[in-house]
Protein backbone atom coordinates (compact mmCIF):
# COMPACT_ATOMS: atom_id res chain seq x y z
CA UNK A 1 0.00 0.00 0.00
CA UNK A 2 1.71 3.75 -1.17
CA UNK A 3 1.23 5.83 1.08
CA UNK A 4 1.13 9.50 0.46
CA UNK A 5 1.39 12.41 2.87
CA UNK A 6 -1.02 15.69 2.50
CA UNK A 7 -0.19 19.17 3.86
CA UNK A 8 -3.70 21.77 3.99
CA UNK A 9 -2.37 25.14 3.61
CA UNK A 10 -5.48 26.47 5.26
CA UNK A 11 -8.41 24.44 7.15
CA UNK A 12 -11.53 26.42 7.13
CA UNK A 13 -14.99 25.37 5.45
CA UNK A 14 -13.21 23.12 2.52
CA UNK A 15 -10.51 22.26 4.45
CA UNK A 16 -12.16 20.63 7.15
CA UNK A 17 -14.60 19.07 4.51
CA UNK A 18 -11.77 17.27 2.88
CA UNK A 19 -10.44 15.90 6.35
CA UNK A 20 -14.25 14.31 7.20
CA UNK A 21 -14.07 12.83 3.56
CA UNK A 22 -9.98 11.74 4.11
CA UNK A 23 -11.10 9.82 8.03
CA UNK A 24 -14.35 8.72 6.90
CA UNK A 25 -13.85 7.17 3.51
CA UNK A 26 -9.99 5.77 4.40
CA UNK A 27 -10.52 2.32 3.99
CA UNK A 28 -13.01 2.61 0.67
CA UNK A 29 -10.11 4.61 -0.90
CA UNK A 30 -7.63 1.90 -0.17
CA UNK A 31 -9.29 -0.86 -1.55
CA UNK A 32 -10.03 1.38 -4.41
CA UNK A 33 -7.00 2.98 -5.39
CA UNK A 34 -4.64 0.93 -3.62
CA UNK A 35 -3.18 4.28 -1.38
CA UNK A 36 -3.11 5.84 1.92
CA UNK A 37 -3.57 8.79 2.31
CA UNK A 38 -2.23 10.34 5.33
CA UNK A 39 -3.10 13.82 6.82
CA UNK A 40 -0.02 15.23 8.35
CA UNK A 41 0.11 19.05 8.79
CA UNK A 42 -2.47 22.09 8.38
CA UNK A 43 -1.51 25.69 8.19
CA UNK A 44 -3.86 28.23 10.00
CA UNK A 45 -3.54 31.65 11.75
CA UNK A 46 -5.14 31.00 14.54
CA UNK A 47 -3.57 27.62 16.37
CA UNK A 48 -6.13 28.12 19.57
CA UNK A 49 -9.58 27.44 17.79
CA UNK A 50 -11.04 23.69 17.77
CA UNK A 51 -10.37 22.15 14.79
CA UNK A 52 -11.03 18.29 13.09
CA UNK A 53 -7.02 17.43 13.31
CA UNK A 54 -5.34 17.55 16.40
CA UNK A 55 -2.91 20.81 17.72
CA UNK A 56 0.16 18.77 16.52
CA UNK A 57 -1.13 18.77 13.25
CA UNK A 58 -1.26 22.48 12.75
CA UNK A 59 1.06 25.06 11.97
CA UNK A 60 1.24 28.52 11.42
CA UNK A 61 4.68 28.18 9.52
CA UNK A 62 4.03 27.42 5.90
CA UNK A 63 7.57 25.65 5.37
CA UNK A 64 6.54 22.86 7.74
CA UNK A 65 4.23 21.95 5.06
CA UNK A 66 6.41 22.88 1.90
CA UNK A 67 10.10 21.63 3.01
CA UNK A 68 8.54 18.24 4.52
CA UNK A 69 9.12 15.50 2.82
CA UNK A 70 6.92 13.54 3.72
CA UNK A 71 4.65 15.54 1.86
CA UNK A 72 3.49 14.47 -1.63
CA UNK A 73 0.47 16.32 -1.96
CA UNK A 74 -0.41 20.45 -1.34
CA UNK A 75 -3.93 21.29 -1.01
CA UNK A 76 -3.88 25.13 -1.27
CA UNK A 77 -8.00 25.72 0.66
CA UNK A 78 -7.08 29.17 1.48
CA UNK A 79 -8.23 31.69 -0.73
CA UNK A 80 -6.79 34.96 -2.14
CA UNK A 81 -4.21 35.10 -4.56
CA UNK A 82 -1.36 36.16 -2.11
CA UNK A 83 0.19 34.48 -0.25
CA UNK A 84 -1.60 31.13 -2.06
CA UNK A 85 0.45 31.84 -5.17
CA UNK A 86 3.75 32.11 -3.77
CA UNK A 87 2.91 28.74 -1.66
CA UNK A 88 1.55 26.90 -4.69
CA UNK A 89 4.92 27.76 -6.90
CA UNK A 90 7.17 26.63 -3.80
CA UNK A 91 5.11 23.35 -3.21
CA UNK A 92 5.86 23.00 -6.87
CA UNK A 93 9.04 23.88 -7.27
CA UNK A 94 9.95 21.37 -4.08
CA UNK A 95 8.61 18.18 -6.36
CA UNK A 96 4.65 18.53 -4.54
CA UNK A 97 1.46 17.86 -6.39
CA UNK A 98 -0.82 21.05 -5.51
CA UNK A 99 -4.76 20.48 -5.38
CA UNK A 100 -6.46 24.13 -4.77
CA UNK A 101 -9.89 25.25 -4.63
CA UNK A 102 -9.09 28.65 -5.40
CA UNK A 103 -10.65 30.13 -8.70
CA UNK A 104 -9.47 33.62 -8.56
CA UNK A 105 -6.13 31.89 -8.62
CA UNK A 106 -7.03 29.96 -10.96
CA UNK A 107 -8.90 32.64 -13.55
CA UNK A 108 -6.23 34.88 -12.90
CA UNK A 109 -2.20 33.53 -12.32
CA UNK A 110 -3.72 29.40 -13.66
CA UNK A 111 -1.61 29.62 -17.12
CA UNK A 112 1.83 30.46 -14.91
CA UNK A 113 1.32 27.92 -12.50
CA UNK A 114 0.01 25.20 -14.85
CA UNK A 115 3.20 26.01 -17.09
CA UNK A 116 5.16 25.88 -13.67
CA UNK A 117 3.35 22.49 -12.67
CA UNK A 118 3.98 21.02 -16.64
CA UNK A 119 7.94 22.40 -16.53
CA UNK A 120 8.66 20.22 -13.06
CA UNK A 121 6.68 17.29 -13.97
CA UNK A 122 3.61 17.32 -11.37
CA UNK A 123 -0.08 17.84 -11.29
CA UNK A 124 -1.75 20.92 -10.16
CA UNK A 125 -5.75 20.00 -9.89
CA UNK A 126 -8.38 22.64 -9.46
CA UNK A 127 -11.87 20.63 -9.87
CA UNK A 128 -13.46 22.68 -6.59
CA UNK A 129 -12.45 25.96 -8.24
CA UNK A 130 -15.74 25.52 -10.37
CA UNK A 131 -19.06 24.89 -9.48
CA UNK A 132 -17.91 23.33 -5.78
CA UNK A 133 -19.65 19.55 -6.01
CA UNK A 134 -19.91 19.22 -9.51
CA UNK A 135 -17.09 17.50 -11.08
CA UNK A 136 -17.03 19.50 -14.46
CA UNK A 137 -13.65 20.01 -14.74
CA UNK A 138 -12.32 16.47 -15.04
CA UNK A 139 -15.86 15.80 -17.01
CA UNK A 140 -14.36 18.35 -19.57
CA UNK A 141 -10.31 17.51 -19.58
CA UNK A 142 -11.38 13.57 -19.84
CA UNK A 143 -14.20 12.51 -20.25
CA UNK A 144 -15.13 15.15 -23.40
CA UNK A 145 -11.64 15.70 -24.22
CA UNK A 146 -12.44 14.38 -27.54
CA UNK A 147 -15.24 16.60 -28.06
CA UNK A 148 -16.22 20.10 -29.50
CA UNK A 149 -18.36 21.92 -27.02
CA UNK A 150 -20.02 24.81 -28.68
CA UNK A 151 -22.16 26.01 -25.63
CA UNK A 152 -21.33 26.45 -22.00
CA UNK A 153 -24.33 27.94 -19.87
CA UNK A 154 -23.52 27.75 -16.08
CA UNK A 155 -25.84 28.95 -12.90
CA UNK A 156 -22.58 29.12 -11.35
CA UNK A 157 -22.72 31.17 -8.46
CA UNK A 158 -25.22 29.90 -5.89
CA UNK A 159 -25.61 33.15 -3.73
CA UNK A 160 -27.25 35.08 -6.88
CA UNK A 161 -29.31 32.23 -7.62
CA UNK A 162 -30.71 31.62 -4.10
CA UNK A 163 -31.15 36.01 -4.65
CA UNK A 164 -32.65 35.61 -8.09
CA UNK A 165 -35.21 32.66 -6.83
CA UNK A 166 -36.52 34.36 -3.97
CA UNK A 167 -37.19 37.48 -5.36
CA UNK A 168 -39.64 35.74 -8.05
CA UNK A 169 -40.94 33.36 -5.65
CA UNK A 170 -41.98 36.29 -2.85
CA UNK A 171 -42.01 38.94 -5.25
CA UNK A 172 -38.71 40.61 -3.03
CA UNK A 173 -36.55 43.40 -3.91
CA UNK A 174 -32.88 42.77 -4.48
CA UNK A 175 -31.93 44.19 -0.76
CA UNK A 176 -34.11 41.76 1.29
CA UNK A 177 -33.26 38.52 -0.63
CA UNK A 178 -29.94 39.02 -0.16
CA UNK A 179 -30.26 39.74 3.28
CA UNK A 180 -32.03 36.68 3.83
CA UNK A 181 -29.25 35.06 2.07
CA UNK A 182 -26.73 36.56 4.29
CA UNK A 183 -28.95 35.41 7.39
CA UNK A 184 -28.77 31.69 6.43
CA UNK A 185 -24.78 31.68 5.53
CA UNK A 186 -25.41 31.68 1.96
CA UNK A 187 -23.97 35.32 1.20
CA UNK A 188 -20.61 37.01 2.56
CA UNK A 189 -20.85 39.86 4.49
CA UNK A 190 -19.48 41.37 1.75
CA UNK A 191 -21.27 39.92 -1.43
CA UNK A 192 -19.71 41.96 -3.75
CA UNK A 193 -17.81 39.68 -5.56
CA UNK A 194 -21.13 37.34 -6.17
CA UNK A 195 -23.45 40.01 -7.02
CA UNK A 196 -21.47 41.85 -8.87
CA UNK A 197 -20.92 38.52 -10.82
CA UNK A 198 -17.26 38.47 -10.50
CA UNK A 199 -17.31 34.92 -8.68
CA UNK A 200 -19.35 33.32 -11.45
CA UNK A 201 -16.55 35.01 -13.97
CA UNK A 202 -13.46 33.43 -12.54
CA UNK A 203 -15.17 30.36 -13.08
CA UNK A 204 -16.47 31.14 -16.56
CA UNK A 205 -12.82 32.35 -17.28
CA UNK A 206 -11.87 28.59 -16.19
CA UNK A 207 -14.33 26.68 -17.61
CA UNK A 208 -14.30 28.62 -21.19
CA UNK A 209 -10.18 27.98 -21.72
CA UNK A 210 -10.96 24.14 -20.70
CA UNK A 211 -13.86 23.54 -22.96
CA UNK A 212 -12.86 25.43 -25.85
CA UNK A 213 -8.86 24.89 -25.70
CA UNK A 214 -7.88 27.99 -26.14
CA UNK A 215 -6.64 30.54 -22.51
CA UNK A 216 -9.41 33.35 -21.55
CA UNK A 217 -8.40 35.92 -20.06
CA UNK A 218 -10.40 37.31 -16.77
CA UNK A 219 -10.75 40.54 -18.20
CA UNK A 220 -12.07 39.51 -21.45
CA UNK A 221 -15.33 38.21 -19.94
CA UNK A 222 -18.31 40.56 -20.15
CA UNK A 223 -19.48 41.09 -16.68
CA UNK A 224 -22.85 42.34 -15.07
CA UNK A 225 -24.25 41.38 -12.19
CA UNK A 226 -27.73 41.36 -10.76
CA UNK A 227 -27.87 44.72 -9.08
CA UNK A 228 -29.98 46.15 -11.57
CA UNK A 229 -32.81 43.65 -11.49
CA UNK A 230 -36.13 44.87 -9.80
CA UNK A 231 -38.91 42.79 -8.75
CA UNK A 232 -40.74 44.29 -11.94
CA UNK A 233 -38.36 42.49 -14.30
CA UNK A 234 -38.96 39.34 -12.40
CA UNK A 235 -42.96 39.63 -12.96
CA UNK A 236 -42.75 41.00 -16.68
CA UNK A 237 -40.34 37.87 -17.28
CA UNK A 238 -42.73 35.35 -15.98
CA UNK A 239 -46.20 36.82 -17.36
CA UNK A 240 -43.50 36.41 -21.13
CA UNK A 241 -42.48 32.57 -20.48
CA UNK A 242 -38.83 33.31 -18.88
CA UNK A 243 -37.17 32.71 -15.73
CA UNK A 244 -34.76 35.26 -14.84
CA UNK A 245 -30.77 33.52 -13.71
CA UNK A 246 -27.41 35.08 -13.71
CA UNK A 247 -26.25 32.84 -16.56
CA UNK A 248 -22.37 32.72 -17.19
CA UNK A 249 -22.07 31.77 -20.77
CA UNK A 250 -19.30 30.65 -23.09
CA UNK A 251 -19.72 30.29 -27.17
CA UNK A 252 -17.33 28.65 -29.38
CA UNK A 253 -17.94 30.24 -32.80
CA UNK A 254 -15.68 30.36 -36.35
CA UNK A 255 -15.49 34.02 -35.53
CA UNK A 256 -14.28 33.96 -32.29
CA UNK A 257 -15.40 33.35 -28.34
CA UNK A 258 -18.34 34.39 -26.45
CA UNK A 259 -17.46 34.65 -22.89
CA UNK A 260 -20.09 37.23 -20.41
CA UNK A 261 -21.88 36.50 -16.90
CA UNK A 262 -25.17 38.66 -17.02
CA UNK A 263 -28.77 38.31 -15.89
CA UNK A 264 -30.38 36.18 -18.89
CA UNK A 265 -34.03 35.04 -19.71
CA UNK A 266 -34.23 31.54 -20.75
CA UNK A 267 -37.73 29.90 -21.32
CA UNK A 268 -39.52 28.60 -18.60
CA UNK A 269 -38.95 25.03 -20.58
CA UNK A 270 -35.63 25.16 -20.19
CA UNK A 271 -33.94 22.88 -17.36
CA UNK A 272 -32.12 25.76 -16.62
CA UNK A 273 -34.96 27.25 -15.24
CA UNK A 274 -35.62 24.33 -12.95
CA UNK A 275 -32.62 25.20 -10.24
CA UNK A 276 -33.25 26.87 -7.99
CA UNK A 277 -31.60 28.67 -4.70
CA UNK A 278 -28.44 27.89 -3.87
CA UNK A 279 -28.16 25.22 -6.16
CA UNK A 280 -25.70 24.88 -9.40
CA UNK A 281 -25.54 23.49 -12.49
CA UNK A 282 -23.52 23.44 -16.34
CA UNK A 283 -25.14 23.08 -18.99
CA UNK A 284 -22.97 22.23 -22.16
CA UNK A 285 -23.78 21.99 -25.61
CA UNK A 286 -22.10 20.13 -28.98
CA UNK A 287 -22.85 18.42 -32.26
CA UNK A 288 -22.44 15.14 -30.98
CA UNK A 289 -24.35 14.57 -27.82
CA UNK A 290 -26.46 17.50 -27.96
CA UNK A 291 -27.09 18.79 -24.94
CA UNK A 292 -25.55 17.38 -21.15
CA UNK A 293 -26.52 18.96 -17.89
CA UNK A 294 -24.55 18.69 -14.55
CA UNK A 295 -26.54 19.66 -11.33
CA UNK A 296 -25.49 19.69 -7.71
CA UNK A 297 -24.65 21.88 -5.27
CA UNK A 298 -21.75 24.65 -5.55
CA UNK A 299 -20.61 24.94 -2.27
CA UNK A 300 -20.21 24.19 1.26
CA UNK A 301 -17.73 21.75 3.36
CA UNK A 302 -18.47 18.42 1.76
CA UNK A 303 -19.81 19.21 -1.47
CA UNK A 304 -16.53 20.59 -1.83
CA UNK A 305 -14.60 18.62 0.04
CA UNK A 306 -15.62 15.86 -2.26
CA UNK A 307 -14.46 18.03 -5.02
CA UNK A 308 -11.07 18.40 -3.54
CA UNK A 309 -11.14 14.83 -2.52
CA UNK A 310 -11.11 13.80 -6.26
CA UNK A 311 -8.12 15.63 -7.41
CA UNK A 312 -6.29 14.32 -4.62
CA UNK A 313 -6.50 10.65 -5.06
CA UNK A 314 -6.30 11.77 -8.86
CA UNK A 315 -2.86 13.02 -7.83
CA UNK A 316 -1.91 10.04 -5.95
CA UNK A 317 -2.95 7.70 -8.97
CA UNK A 318 -0.48 9.79 -10.54
CA UNK A 319 1.87 9.30 -8.21
CA UNK A 320 1.90 5.76 -8.20
CA UNK A 321 1.63 5.70 -12.37
CA UNK A 322 4.49 7.88 -12.62
CA UNK A 323 2.51 10.28 -14.88
CA UNK A 324 2.57 13.10 -12.78
CA UNK A 325 2.17 16.67 -14.88
CA UNK A 326 0.10 14.73 -18.02
CA UNK A 327 -3.03 16.45 -17.53
CA UNK A 328 -2.31 20.66 -16.46
CA UNK A 329 -3.03 22.75 -19.42
CA UNK A 330 -4.77 21.61 -22.28
CA UNK A 331 -4.97 25.08 -23.95
CA UNK A 332 -3.66 24.44 -27.95
CA UNK A 333 -4.87 27.83 -29.36
CA UNK A 334 -5.25 31.28 -29.47
CA UNK A 335 -8.90 32.12 -30.42
CA UNK A 336 -9.98 35.81 -30.34
CA UNK A 337 -13.42 36.96 -27.95
CA UNK A 338 -15.46 38.87 -29.68
CA UNK A 339 -16.58 42.06 -28.48
CA UNK A 340 -19.78 42.21 -27.15
CA UNK A 341 -21.20 44.73 -30.38
CA UNK A 342 -20.55 42.46 -32.18
CA UNK A 343 -22.47 39.87 -30.38
CA UNK A 344 -26.35 38.57 -31.56
CA UNK A 345 -29.31 38.02 -29.19
CA UNK A 346 -32.96 38.34 -28.35
CA UNK A 347 -33.55 41.45 -26.12
CA UNK A 348 -36.20 42.01 -23.03
CA UNK A 349 -36.10 45.78 -22.85
CA UNK A 350 -37.81 48.01 -20.00
CA UNK A 351 -38.45 51.30 -20.69
CA UNK A 352 -40.14 54.04 -18.10
CA UNK A 353 -42.21 56.40 -20.14
CA UNK A 354 -45.26 59.07 -20.08
CA UNK A 355 -48.20 57.50 -21.23
CA UNK A 356 -49.09 59.17 -23.97
CA UNK A 357 -50.59 58.96 -27.54
CA UNK A 358 -47.13 58.37 -30.35
CA UNK A 359 -44.80 57.46 -27.90
CA UNK A 360 -45.08 54.10 -28.70
CA UNK A 361 -44.93 54.80 -32.22
CA UNK A 362 -41.64 56.92 -31.78
CA UNK A 363 -39.74 54.34 -29.92
CA UNK A 364 -40.98 51.73 -32.40
CA UNK A 365 -39.21 53.79 -35.33
CA UNK A 366 -35.75 54.11 -32.86
CA UNK A 367 -35.86 50.78 -32.85
CA UNK A 368 -36.82 50.10 -36.23
CA UNK A 369 -33.86 52.82 -38.08
CA UNK A 370 -31.25 50.51 -36.32
CA UNK A 371 -32.94 47.35 -37.45
CA UNK A 372 -34.01 46.30 -34.05
CA UNK A 373 -37.17 44.22 -35.16
CA UNK A 374 -39.85 43.75 -32.74
CA UNK A 375 -41.50 40.43 -31.28
CA UNK A 376 -43.25 41.66 -28.61
CA UNK A 377 -44.74 44.72 -26.66
CA UNK A 378 -46.32 44.74 -23.40
CA UNK A 379 -47.64 48.30 -21.55
CA UNK A 380 -47.71 48.07 -17.75
CA UNK A 381 -49.33 50.23 -15.08
CA UNK A 382 -52.06 52.66 -14.93
CA UNK A 383 -50.37 55.58 -13.13
CA UNK A 384 -47.70 57.38 -15.15
CA UNK A 385 -44.96 56.98 -15.70
CA UNK A 386 -45.62 53.49 -17.04
CA UNK A 387 -43.54 50.72 -17.63
CA UNK A 388 -43.24 49.91 -21.52
CA UNK A 389 -41.38 45.79 -21.87
CA UNK A 390 -40.39 44.94 -25.59
CA UNK A 391 -39.00 41.69 -26.54
CA UNK A 392 -37.06 42.02 -29.70
CA UNK A 393 -35.66 39.62 -32.51
CA UNK A 394 -32.35 38.52 -32.65
CA UNK A 395 -30.04 41.50 -33.48
CA UNK A 396 -26.68 42.83 -32.63
CA UNK A 397 -26.04 44.31 -29.45
CA UNK A 398 -24.25 47.14 -31.03
CA UNK A 399 -27.33 48.28 -32.90
CA UNK A 400 -29.41 47.71 -29.49
CA UNK A 401 -27.07 49.93 -27.95
CA UNK A 402 -27.61 52.98 -30.53
CA UNK A 403 -31.63 52.25 -30.54
CA UNK A 404 -31.40 52.93 -26.48
CA UNK A 405 -29.26 55.74 -27.29
CA UNK A 406 -31.89 57.95 -29.32
CA UNK A 407 -34.74 56.20 -27.45
CA UNK A 408 -33.45 57.38 -23.92
CA UNK A 409 -32.94 60.70 -25.38
CA UNK A 410 -36.41 61.17 -26.30
CA UNK A 411 -37.37 63.71 -23.95
CA UNK A 412 -41.05 61.43 -22.98
CA UNK A 413 -38.52 58.63 -22.32
CA UNK A 414 -37.66 58.52 -17.91
CA UNK A 415 -35.43 55.82 -18.35
CA UNK A 416 -34.08 52.71 -19.81
CA UNK A 417 -34.65 50.71 -17.31
CA UNK A 418 -33.10 47.15 -18.19
CA UNK A 419 -31.75 45.65 -20.70
CA UNK A 420 -31.65 41.57 -20.55
CA UNK A 421 -30.33 39.17 -23.10
CA UNK A 422 -32.53 36.23 -24.14
CA UNK A 423 -30.91 32.53 -24.43
CA UNK A 424 -31.94 29.05 -25.26
CA UNK A 425 -34.75 29.46 -27.11
CA UNK A 426 -33.31 27.75 -30.11
CA UNK A 427 -33.89 24.20 -28.28
CA UNK A 428 -36.29 24.90 -25.72
CA UNK A 429 -38.81 28.06 -26.99
CA UNK A 430 -40.78 30.31 -25.09
CA UNK A 431 -44.29 31.56 -25.43
CA UNK A 432 -42.79 34.84 -26.45
CA UNK A 433 -42.06 34.21 -30.00
N1 LIG B 1 -16.60 27.45 1.04
C1 LIG B 1 -16.99 26.87 -0.08
O1 LIG B 1 -18.08 26.29 -0.14
C2 LIG B 1 -16.10 26.89 -1.29
C3 LIG B 1 -16.58 26.33 -2.49
C4 LIG B 1 -15.72 26.29 -3.61
C5 LIG B 1 -14.46 26.84 -3.53
N2 LIG B 1 -14.05 27.42 -2.35
C6 LIG B 1 -12.70 27.98 -2.29
O2 LIG B 1 -11.95 27.26 -1.34
C7 LIG B 1 -10.99 28.10 -0.71
C8 LIG B 1 -11.18 28.04 0.80
O3 LIG B 1 -12.48 28.47 1.14
P1 LIG B 1 -13.07 28.24 2.62
O4 LIG B 1 -14.52 28.58 2.51
O5 LIG B 1 -12.66 26.94 3.17
O6 LIG B 1 -12.32 29.43 3.42
P2 LIG B 1 -12.26 29.62 4.99
O7 LIG B 1 -13.34 28.86 5.68
O8 LIG B 1 -12.19 31.09 5.23
O9 LIG B 1 -10.87 28.96 5.40
C9 LIG B 1 -9.64 29.51 5.07
C10 LIG B 1 -8.55 28.82 5.87
O10 LIG B 1 -7.30 29.31 5.45
C11 LIG B 1 -6.56 29.81 6.58
N3 LIG B 1 -5.82 30.97 6.11
C12 LIG B 1 -6.27 31.98 5.32
N4 LIG B 1 -5.27 32.85 5.08
C13 LIG B 1 -4.18 32.38 5.71
C14 LIG B 1 -2.83 32.84 5.84
N5 LIG B 1 -2.43 33.96 5.25
N6 LIG B 1 -1.97 32.09 6.56
C15 LIG B 1 -2.38 30.94 7.15
N7 LIG B 1 -3.63 30.45 7.06
C16 LIG B 1 -4.53 31.17 6.37
C17 LIG B 1 -7.60 30.15 7.62
O11 LIG B 1 -7.01 30.08 8.91
P3 LIG B 1 -7.88 30.36 10.24
O12 LIG B 1 -8.85 29.23 10.33
O13 LIG B 1 -6.89 30.32 11.35
O14 LIG B 1 -8.53 31.67 10.04
C18 LIG B 1 -8.65 29.07 7.37
O15 LIG B 1 -8.32 27.90 8.07
C19 LIG B 1 -11.21 29.49 -1.32
O16 LIG B 1 -10.32 29.68 -2.40
C20 LIG B 1 -12.65 29.43 -1.83
O17 LIG B 1 -12.89 30.31 -2.92
C21 LIG B 1 -14.84 27.46 -1.24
Amino acid sequence: MKQIGLGLLGLGTVGTGLCKLVMENKELIEKRMGISLELKKALVRDLNRERILSQGQLTTDPNEILKDPSIQIVVEVMGGVEPAKTYITEALKAGKAVVTANKELIAKEGHELLTLATEVGQDLYFEASVAGGIPIIRTLKESLIGNRITGIFGIINGTTNYILTKMSQEGSSLESALAAAQRKGYAEADPSSDVEGWDAAYKLAILASIAFGSRVEIDKVHVEGICKIEPEDLKYSQELGYTLKLLAIGKNSPEGIQVRVHPTLIPQQHPLATVSGVYNAVFLEDDSFGELMFYGRGAGELPTGSAVLSDVIACGRDLVLGKAGSLNCTCFEERPVLPMDDVQCKYYVRLVVDDRPGVLAKIADCFGSNGVSLAQVIQKGYEEPVDLVFVSHRVQEGQMKKALAQIEALPFVHKVANLIRVEGEEQFGTAAR
